[in-house]
């Protein structure tokens, strides 16, 4: 793997427009088979326009970190503590570049966002069907979490599935 940096991801317009790409390019990809295009264009355009993405980096309790290699952004991922919900935090988003999957960015970046947040029960949704991303939660110590639901995604009914990460106890290292 080329040498990757990850660092936290700032409101500036440089971070909004390189996670913007990333997400992009990342999102039709992923959900080809899974989500009509229409509703990806409909949600990249509201999710990642530059003021609701700024919002994201600023979120109370949030984490926005990126990855980049070659001087560019090729990843990016959000986690936050449940306002709340004192012990449980939201896996958001992790997006790697097509191009950069399955060389250990994301897995570079998932323990990045996670070991600042291993007294959390960790969080996460993902579209039914996204068998590659259970795989690689699951590799990453998730399990699945109750039945499936139902979300709206730019106004379309998407199936989902949870799973969620036990907190770790202080030293462990589960990748
Ligand atoms: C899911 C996703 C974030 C994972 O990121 P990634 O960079 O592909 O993940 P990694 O490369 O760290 O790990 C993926 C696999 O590659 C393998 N791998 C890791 N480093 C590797 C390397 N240097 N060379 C070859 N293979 C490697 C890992 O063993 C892992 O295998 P596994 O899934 O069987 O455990 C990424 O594929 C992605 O962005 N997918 C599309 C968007 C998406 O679905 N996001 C999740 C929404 S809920």
């Amino acid at each position: 793997m080329a040498d990757v940096n990850v660092r936290a991801a700032e409101a500036s317009p440089a971070d909004l427009a390189a996670v913007a790409r990333v997400a992009h390019r990342t999102w039709p990809d992923a959900y080809r088979d899974l989500l009509p295009a229409a509703v990806v264009e409909a949600h990249l355009a509201a999710a990642y326009r530059p003021e609701a993405l700024a919002d994201r980096m600023r979120l109370a309790g949030g984490l926005f970190l990126l990855a980049e290699a070659d001087g560019q952004c090729v990843a990016f991922c959000q986690a936050q503590r449940r306002p709340a919900a004192p012990g449980e935090a939201d896996l958001w988003a992790i997006y790697v570049l097509p191009q950069w999957q399955g060389r250990g960015v994301g897995g570079r970046l998932l323990r990045a966002v996670l070991a600042p947040l291993a007294d959390c029960r960790m969080h996460v949704a993902l579209a039914a069907g996204n068998e590659r991303a259970a795989r690689f939660y699951a590799s990453h110590g998730f399990v699945p979490e109750g039945g499936g639901y139902r979300a709206l995604l730019a106004g379309h009914p998407v199936e989902m599935r949870s799973m969620v990460r036990a907190p770790q106890a202080r030293g462990a290292d589960t990748g």
